[in-house]
């Protein structure tokens, strides 16, 4: 039974889904760095089976059954579940996938492994936690590339500046980037959690949404302002962008 919040998904991402050539386009570029590190702390996935959490449009589907996971691809959105369908058939891998939210799905079973990409942040992870967890194998891993809010210049940002002044707002009416307190649920779930950030995705966010990548040597450099960043101990909170790595450790 789908509330107010899963309705809205679904009407939003009925008029957002990204066009199969796209997503074939996507599926070749490979994973981005963020992406790779959440694909690697669930691996190695030959042989696992995994549950791909919100699979929109279904790229990162693609790459895990690409990878020999024999993987369920679980999405609210009807046609985000038959774009990743086509996908899939495109590139010629094979998947299984259930239009559900988590909340409802029933018969999916347990999973060595689960990991989403732009997932949990919408959805209302105190409650999805638990849900979640319990579809992993003690002793296993799920791994998702989130937005977070922990760095105060992007969230004043965000709550200031975007929707204003030219610099458009995108997303669903509900998605939040994660907080200190999604964080803490999604520990007391599943036992223990860090973060990883690949690639600092900092003033690369200011380059995307203000500047639009429209000046190539301001986005080198910075691109190596963020780089330098992520070489300094314990700056993963400073990133948009972090891999949220979780390992069930209680029964
Ligand atoms: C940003 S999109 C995900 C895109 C995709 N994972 C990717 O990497 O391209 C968020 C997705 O979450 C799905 N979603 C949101 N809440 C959900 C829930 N409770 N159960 C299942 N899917 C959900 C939406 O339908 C939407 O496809």
């Amino acid at each position: 039974m789908v509330d107010g919040r899963g309705k809205r998904e679904q009407d939003f991402w009925g008029h957002h889904i990204p066009s199969l050539e796209q997503c074939v386009a996507n599926f070749h570029a490979g994973p981005g760095p963020n992406t790779e590190a959440m694909l690697q702390a669930v691996g190695p996935l030959r042989g696992m089976r995994v549950l791909n959490f919100a699979c929109g449009a279904g790229v990162v589907t693609a790459w895990l059954a690409d990878l020999g996971a024999d993987v369920v691809g679980l999405d609210l959105s009807r046609q985000s579940i038959n774009r990743s369908r086509e996908v899939l058939e495109a590139l010629g891998l094979s998947a299984s996938f259930v239009c559900s939210r988590l909340e409802d799905a029933n018969g999916l079973g347990i999973f060595d492994a689960i990991v989403g990409r732009y997932a949990l942040h919408h959805t209302d992870v105190p409650q999805l936690a638990p849900l979640l967890a319990q579809r992993l194998q003690f002793g296993k891993t799920a791994a998702f590339v989130e937005t977070f809010a922990s760095n105060p210049v992007l969230r004043f940002s965000r709550r200031h500046l975007v929707g204003r002044a030219g610099i458009p707002r995108f997303g669903t009416p509900d998605e939040r980037p994660l907080e200190v307190s999604d964080v803490l649920a999604l520990r007391a779930a599943f036992g223990s959690v860090r973060t990883v950030v690949r690639e600092m995705r900092f003033l690369r966010i200011f380059d995307r949404q203000v500047f639009r990548y429209r000046f190539p040597p301001l986005s080198s450099a910075l691109a190596k302002f963020d780089d330098a960043l992520n070489r300094l101990p314990r700056s993963e909170f400073l990133s948009y962008h972090q891999v949220v790595v979780l390992e069930k450790t209680v029964p």
